[in-house]
C-alpha cells in the first residue's frame, strides 16, 4: 500500500476481534507516533497502551459507554503536558491539542498500514480517564483510540469535494 491507499483505507472501526497484536507490529505503530512533529519539537507527550481487561472495562464508562473501545486488544490514550508544550501556537493558543492530534494521526495511519483498526475517540470524560490511568496534572488527555484487529470493514462516510474546501491564493 502506498501512502494514498493507506489514507483512503483508514476508516473508523467500531467492531474488533479479540486477537492480540504482535509485539513487533505494535512497536512499529507506536514508533510512527513517536516520529510525529510537535511545536518546537518539545515532545511533551505520553502514549498509554492499556491492555488490562479491568482497566479497559473501566474506560468504557469514561468513554461515555462506547463498549467497542474495550473489544480491541488495546486502548491507546494520548496525553500531553499543557504547560511544557510550545505556548505561542498561532499566537493565540498552546500546541497541546495539535501536538497530540498529529501524534495520534501518525499512529492511526501506521495502524491502517499494518492491517489494524482504530477509531478516534473524542467523547470521553477527561477526569475519569486521568483517574483510571493515573495520568498526573498538568497532562491533558487529547484523544484515545481502540487499537486491534478489525472485525468489520468500516463505512465510507463520504467527504466534501475538493472544490468545496479548497481555494487558491485567497479565500
Ligand atoms: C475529534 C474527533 C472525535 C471523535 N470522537 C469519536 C467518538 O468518541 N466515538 C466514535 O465512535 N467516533 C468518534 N470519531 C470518529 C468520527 O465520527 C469519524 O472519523 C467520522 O465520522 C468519519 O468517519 P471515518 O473515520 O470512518 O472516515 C471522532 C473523530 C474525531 C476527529
Amino acid at each position: 500500500m502506498d501512502i494514498y491507499e493507506v489514507i483512503k483505507k483508514r476508516r473508523s472501526i467500531r467492531k474488533y476481534e479479540p486477537r492480540k497484536i504482535e509485539d513487533d507490529k505494535l512497536e512499529r505503530v507506536l514508533n510512527a507516533a513517536r516520529l510525529a512533529p510537535s511545536g518546537k519539537n518539545v515532545q511533551a507527550w505520553r502514549l498509554i497502551v492499556t491492555r488490562d481487561p479491568e482497566l479497559k472495562e473501566k474506560l468504557i464508562k469514561a468513554c461515555k459507554g462506547q463498549k467497542f473501545v474495550a473489544e480491541a486488544d488495546c486502548i491507546v490514550t494520548v496525553a500531553v503536558d499543557e504547560t511544557s508544550v510550545y505556548q505561542g501556537h498561532g499566537n493565540y493558543m498552546t500546541s497541546f491539542a495539535v501536538d497530540g492530534a498529529i501524534m495520534l494521526d501518525h499512529l492511526i495511519l501506521a495502524a491502517t498500514y499494518e492491517g489494524l483498526g482504530t477509531c478516534w475517540i473524542g467523547a470521553f470524560i477527561e477526569e475519569q480517564v486521568k483517574e483510571i490511568l493515573n495520568i498526573p496534572d498538568p497532562y491533558r488527555v487529547v484523544a484515545m483510540t481502540p487499537l486491534g484487529y478489525p472485525a468489520q470493514e468500516g463505512k465510507d462516510r463520504g467527504r466534501k469535494p475538493l472544490e468545496e474546501i479548497v481555494s487558491y491564493e485567497k479565500w
